[in-house]
């Protein structure tokens, strides 16, 4: 297939408006689980980014919070992680300065007496820097601590903004079905009223992500066809080709739906069908998601499906390499009946959409790596060219596809006549906009646009609780009725494939398939 690139020249670019610097108020920000794998690969590489960029307040102060005695040590290990993960050169001038912000603080998060401490701990450190009483503590745990740490933020006076702003964010999963996410909303709003809570997925702090709703509300085109009359059907498609990375026993529990369906994929689901919200505030963005996912009906058990990867090659850095199975991976059960792949058939019940289907899937060891949304249009009434074949290609429909990761852009493919002084013969074509041709490469991870919103208590691209149990109930009962047997099939698809032979029905009932990417 050609490809016709579309490129902004540097006289457009330049009069993009630079807007006014957001500045969040002097704050100390608490991490939970600080030692982790998280803090140190994401968190604090994104907050240096941020300080590279003059976007936090002069008085700033972090404070880690994990069980280990680290002392100094940690503050050391966070720099090394800054340069190791993040943009950073040993002798940048920043990062002594922002190393020096950097404390620890050691305490079990199920000893009560502890948060005591940490109180005094943050007054004290708040007196040095000259903070206040704004606080922003982020959750950073694996999620069996999440109640007991706020409980005790509570309990121990920590929640209660008395002279500032108190907020928190919490990690994702939230739950791990609609009960549990019942319950940790009941508990959380119990302490803190939902203006301070920030339920992260870092998927929305993405600027693809973002993206959907600027390409879909800031340009006129698109959205007089964006609906059931010129779109065919939707598709979402997130592969990975990594495999459980050393983390059997937490995969073991979550699962492909769990942990990426129910949540990413139906972000991404609800920003491609949301009606245009007033305003880009955080109550009518949030409000206009929920009325997506309140307007799909129960998904039948028929309409999901899953599957286990067995052993294969996936693509490596010079060539194909060999991969294990799933169930020979370190610390999985030999015959698990978890899904490393799901695949899922919805529907939306609104004006805009009824009748389109969206195709959903996620997927472990897959073929490639890609996190892309396809639109596939209708094709027009009547085919005149082509017809009686002589054509090279098959007229195929217009499609957008939107990349979410990697390889960040957003493409059209249209059909195209062959020169030829002979005939008229049509062939695919695409017009294609790459974000690192456009603007650079971005170095913006979704952490340091979350991190930053949540300092500023803007919590547009933050889930709400109403959008997370609504996205739960979908899911519940499917996860229950898998949960409920093991498939005699698993594995079923081989590491480094699309996924499983069910998936490739599921559409091919429609009259469809998946696209090949
Ligand atoms: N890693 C990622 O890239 C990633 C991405 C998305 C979401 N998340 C989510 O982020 C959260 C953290 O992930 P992670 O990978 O950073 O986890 P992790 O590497 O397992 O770190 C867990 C942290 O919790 C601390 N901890 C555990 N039990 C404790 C206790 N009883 N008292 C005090 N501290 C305790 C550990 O401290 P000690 O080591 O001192 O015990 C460590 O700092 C999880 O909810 C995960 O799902 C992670």
């Amino acid at each position: 297939m050609a490809t016709a690139q579309l490129t902004i020249s540097p006289e457009d670019l330049s009069k993009v408006p630079a807007g006014k610097v957001r500045l969040p108020e002097p704050t100390i920000l608490v991490i939970f689980g600080a030692s982790g794998d998280l803090t140190k690969r994401k968190l604090l590489p994104a907050l240096y980014h941020l300080e590279q960029n003059g976007l936090l307040p002069r008085e700033f102060a972090i404070v880690g919070v994990a069980r280990r005695p680290l002392g100094n040590e940690f503050a050391a290990d966070m720099r090394a992680g800054i340069l190791e993960f993040g943009e950073a050169k040993e002798d940048d001038p920043h990062l002594e300065s922002f190393v020096n912000k950097v404390r620890y603080f050691a305490m079990n998060f199920d000893d009560a007496s502890g948060y005591e401490g940490l109180k005094a701990e943050l007054d004290k450190i708040a007196k040095e820097f000259g903070i206040g009483g704004n606080r922003l503590f982020y959750l950073a745990t694996a999620p069996e601590y999440f109640t007991g740490i706020i409980e005790n933020l509570g309990v121990k006076g920590l929640a209660k903004p008395e002279h500032g702003s108190v907020r928190a964010v919490i990690e994702k999963p939230f739950g791990h079905d609609l009960d549990s996410a019942r319950e940790l909303n009941r508990q959380v709003n119990a302490v803190f009223a939902e203006r301070q809570v920030f339920r992260i997925d870092h998927y929305l702090g993405k600027e693809t992500v973002q993206n959907i709703m600027v390409f879909r509300f800031a340009n006129g085109i698109f959205e007089p066809v964006w609906n059931r009359n010129y779109i065919d059907h939707v598709q979402i498609t997130a592969a990975e080709t990594l495999g459980v990375e050393g983390r059997g026993p937490f995969y073991e529990k979550a699962g492909a739906l769990r942990d990426v369906v129910q949540n990413h994929v139906m972000e991404l689901l609800s920003l491609v069908a949301m009606e245009p919200p007033v305003s880009f505030e955080s109550q009518s963005v949030r409000l206009e998601k929920l009325k997506v996912w309140q307007a799909i009906p129960p998904i039948p058990i028929t309409n999901a499906v899953r599957g286990q990867y067995g052993p294969g090659k996936i693509p490596g850095k010079n060539g194909e390499v060999e991969v294990i199975g799933y169930r020979q991976e370190e610390r999985v059960n030999p015959n698990s009946g978890t899904e490393t792949y799901a695949g899922v058939r919805l529907e939306i019940d609104n004006w805009r959409w009824a009748g389109v289907p969206f195709y959903v899937r996620a997927g472990k060891r897959m073929a490639k790596r890609a996190t892309e949304i396809s639109i596939q249009f209708k094709q027009p009434p009547l085919m005149i060219f082509n017809r009686n074949s002589g054509g090279e290609c098959d007229i195929q429909p217009n499609v957008i596809t939107m990349r979410i990761q990697p390889d960040e852009g957003i493409s059209l493919r249209f059909g195209a006549k062959v020169p030829s002084t002979q005939n008229v013969s049509v062939c695919p074509v695409t017009m294609d906009f790459a974000y690192d041709k456009a603007f650079g490469k971005s170095s913006a991870n979704g952490y340091e646009r979350l991190l930053l919103d949540a300092m500023l208590g803007d919590q547009t691209l933050f889930a709400h609780r109403d959008g997370v149990e609504t996205t739960w109930a979908l899911y519940t009962p499917i996860l229950e009725a898998w949960a409920a047997k093991t498939p005699s099939t698993f594995p079923n698809y081989d590491a480094g494939s699309w996924g499983p032979a069910s998936a490739d029905e599921l559409l091919k009932r429609d009259g469809r398939e998946w696209r090949k990417l």
